[in-house]
């Protein structure tokens, strides 16, 4: 609404508006946590709505799309990536660098377009074969089977991005590989058939900064502007902009770069860049960048790289202002609140209470780390009504070397972590037949860096008997490139012994309540208890945050389930964990 000014001339009283709207105030992040790289476009043909695409790496469902139409509220709307046939490559993807980076989203006569690269094993990082990109379509993003298969294309390097031309040509700008030659790339390309021209030309190498990449090419008023991230996605992360007259360039820096950074300060929103600009309905300009809650100090960040947004200033021939990021933000007014919109998910900052009833399937916010394997994650399995079946995998949540996993894969599905303080908790039943059998509750960034409460099926270490008998522990551990504290291991049957199925030794089957929650800034805390008891839930272990702070990911809230390296096949399918009551409970952002 814009405020009215009452004016009174020759005794009349006129309602006029003002010049200036009231300007709106609202919070970064925007999708807080591990939605990296974001990519955002205006709709005016789509009910005036703003859709954005994010990075994810090594997760499936990958490529999120998110949509709004009030620039507050944003609804996960569909996954670009949402069948294994899609890319079936991502199952043999290496490290947790690896997978789906920076997608571009764009909106071209009645269709949308996803252009990315899928990106393999970091050793080998000066082969060509390390980029695969691609382009995904959709007339209806509001439902993830409306994308389409990928439409693979030739070019060296990465975070390519779409520009079409007037007369129909349409180019791509990319990053090339920053260890052989950094720069931006361009050639133009045929998106029906992949084919990229032979013309591939560096258009600009940046303002000096490590790793010039995310490109967006953008034309107003007579001018082509390149706008790209450079210093590395860290904390010298920025963005830098050029101009040119023709798109083929040369391409005239900014004097103002970086444009946008919060590099060298001591804020608590970090390693702001990669970013993308669109317009609301009322013309204004809005940007969008990853950014890490992290401080200076770059310790605890958990939640990895964030979306954030921020007003742009962009007067005709002139260059682009960018604000600066911060957790309080205001400007340009906003159109006004609006949460009617279509998509498959749910809002960004909404509670989890899944019970998996029968006939269900998984929400779309929930994620495997790579493609998850046929029939191990079934909703309410005949026996089991509104529980979730997990098969266990031959490999652990580290699975080989903590780098790969190949056609075995991992039983472990979760969400994002999207809180500061958040507490979440399953209730479990999980009958262990053979050791080292075990199903439980994960902190999850990467195989590497995982912090996780499971039960676990283990020859009792003070028993004198020859073999030792298997009994059921609460087994409390952290996996980090950092000092982890040390595993802890509770038998469970000894935690509650006023608890009668539990301290029955004849009783297999246990029904437990497993928690884990942000106590605080840099703390986890795991806790267990048999389920409808909650008087009677322990604390077993704390892990510092800074333990899952590393690298492209952000944590990933969820369960698993592993036979920790035995053969699992059809006829020994190892012993299934039956999830019931995931709940997970936002419990405060922290902003500065
Ligand atoms: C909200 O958006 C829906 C879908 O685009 C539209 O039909 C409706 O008119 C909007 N409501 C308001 C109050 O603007
Ligand atoms: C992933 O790593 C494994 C083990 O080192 C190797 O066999 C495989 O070829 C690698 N995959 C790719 C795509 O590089
Ligand atoms: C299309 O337009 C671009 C500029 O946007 C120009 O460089 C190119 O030569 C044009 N191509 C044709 C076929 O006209
Ligand atoms: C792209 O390739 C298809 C198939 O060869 C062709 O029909 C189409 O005209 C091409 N598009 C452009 C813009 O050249
Ligand atoms: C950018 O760097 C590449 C590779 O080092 C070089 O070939 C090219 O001339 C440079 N381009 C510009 C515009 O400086
Ligand atoms: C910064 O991090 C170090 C550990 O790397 C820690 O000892 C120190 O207390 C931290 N300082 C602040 C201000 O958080
Ligand atoms: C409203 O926001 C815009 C964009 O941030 C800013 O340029 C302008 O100064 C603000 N206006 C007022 C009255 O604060
Ligand atoms: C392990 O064995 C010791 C010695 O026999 C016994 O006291 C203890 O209860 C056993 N622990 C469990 C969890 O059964
Ligand atoms: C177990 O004992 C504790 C401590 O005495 C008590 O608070 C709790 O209610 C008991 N739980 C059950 C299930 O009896
Ligand atoms: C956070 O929680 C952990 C575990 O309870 C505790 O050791 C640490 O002192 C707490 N930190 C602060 C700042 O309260
Ligand atoms: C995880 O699995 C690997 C074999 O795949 C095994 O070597 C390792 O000990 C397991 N970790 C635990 C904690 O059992
Ligand atoms: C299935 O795995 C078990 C070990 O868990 C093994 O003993 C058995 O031979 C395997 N069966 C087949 C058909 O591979």
């Amino acid at each position: 609404m814009l405020p009215k000014v009452v004016l009174y001339v020759c005794g009349c009283a006129l309602l006029i508006p003002t010049a200036i709207a009231a300007n709106s105030t609202y919070t970064n992040p925007i999708f807080p946590g591990f939605f990296p790289d974001p990519s955002c476009i205006f709709v005016p043909e789509r009910d005036d709505t703003f859709f954005c695409a994010s990075s994810s790496f090594e997760a499936f469902p990958g490529i999120p799309i998110h949509a709004s139409k009030d620039l507050v509220n944003w609804k996960l709307i569909s996954n670009v990536l949402n069948r294994p046939d899609q890319l079936p490559d991502l199952a043999i993807t290496n490290k947790s660098t690896s997978g789906i980076w920076a997608s571009t989203i764009r909106y071209h006569q009645g269709t949308f377009f996803i252009m990315t690269t899928l990106v393999f094993d970091d050793a080998d990082q000066f082969n060509s074969s390390r980029w695969d990109n691609m382009v995904f379509q959709s007339k209806d993003p509001f439902k993830s089977s409306s994308w389409s298969d990928p439409v693979h294309f030739d070019f060296v390097g990465y975070d390519t991005s779409p520009y079409w031309s007037d007369n129909g040509t349409v180019y791509v700008a990319g990053s090339h590989p920053w260890h052989v030659a950094p720069g931006i790339t361009m050639t133009t390309i045929n998106l029906t058939t992949g084919e990229a021209g032979s013309d591939l030309r560096f258009i600009w190498n940046g303002t000096g900064g490590l790793a010039p990449e995310g490109p967006h090419i953008y034309s107003k008023d007579g001018w082509y502007y390149l706008m790209i991230a450079e210093g590395g996605t860290g904390l010298t992360h920025m963005e830098t902009i050029a101009r040119s007259k023709t798109i083929d360039g040369p391409y005239t820096p900014n004097s103002a770069n970086p444009i946008v950074t919060n590099a060298n300060t001591s804020q608590y929103f970090q390693t702001v860049g990669h970013a993308d600009l669109f317009q609301d309905p009322a013309g204004s300009w809005w940007g969008v960048s990853l950014a890490t809650r992290s401080g200076p100090n770059f310790t605890t960040y958990p939640m990895g790289r964030e979306t954030v947004m921020f007003p742009v200033t962009w007067k005709t021939g002139d260059w682009p202002i960018l604000q600066l990021v911060r957790g309080q933000m205001s400007g340009w007014q906003m159109p006004p609140p609006n949460i009617t919109i279509a998509g498959e998910g749910p809002f960004t900052d909404t509670a989890d209470h899944l019970t998996f009833p029968p006939k269900s399937s998984l929400p779309i916010h929930l994620v495997h780390w790579r493609i998850p394997i046929n029939g191990s994650y079934t909703v309410s399995p005949s026996g089991h009504p509104n529980t979730l079946r997990l098969s266990p995998s031959k490999l652990n949540l580290t699975g080989y070397d903590g780098n790969y996993a190949g056609s075995q894969g991992q039983t472990f599905v979760g969400r994002r972590q999207t809180d500061s303080l958040f507490t979440y908790a399953v209730n479990m039943e999980f009958s262990p037949q053979a050791q080292g059998d075990e199903a439980g509750i994960s902190v999850f960034l990467t195989q590497n860096h995982h912090v996780d409460l499971g039960i676990v099926l283990l020859p009792n270490s003070t028993s004198s008997a020859s073999p030792k008998p298997l009994v059921p522990y609460f087994r409390f551990a952290a996996t980090s490139y950092l000092a982890v504290p040390p595993p802890i291991l509770v038998p469970i049957h000894s935690s509650f012994p006023n608890y009668t199925t539990l301290s029955d030794p004849t009783a297999t089957t246990l029904n437990l309540y497993l928690e884990v929650k942000a106590n605080n800034l840099t703390h986890y805390a795991f806790s267990a208890g048999p389920v409808d008891a909650m008087s009677d839930v322990i604390n077993i272990g704390y892990a510092p945050a800074a333990d899952v702070s590393f690298g492209f990911t952000g944590t990933i809230l969820g369960v698993y389930a592993t036979t920790n390296g035995r053969n699992v096949n059809a006829t020994a399918p190892g012993t299934p964990a039956y999830i019931s009551d995931w709940k997970y409970t936002p419990q405060g952002q922290f902003l500065d």
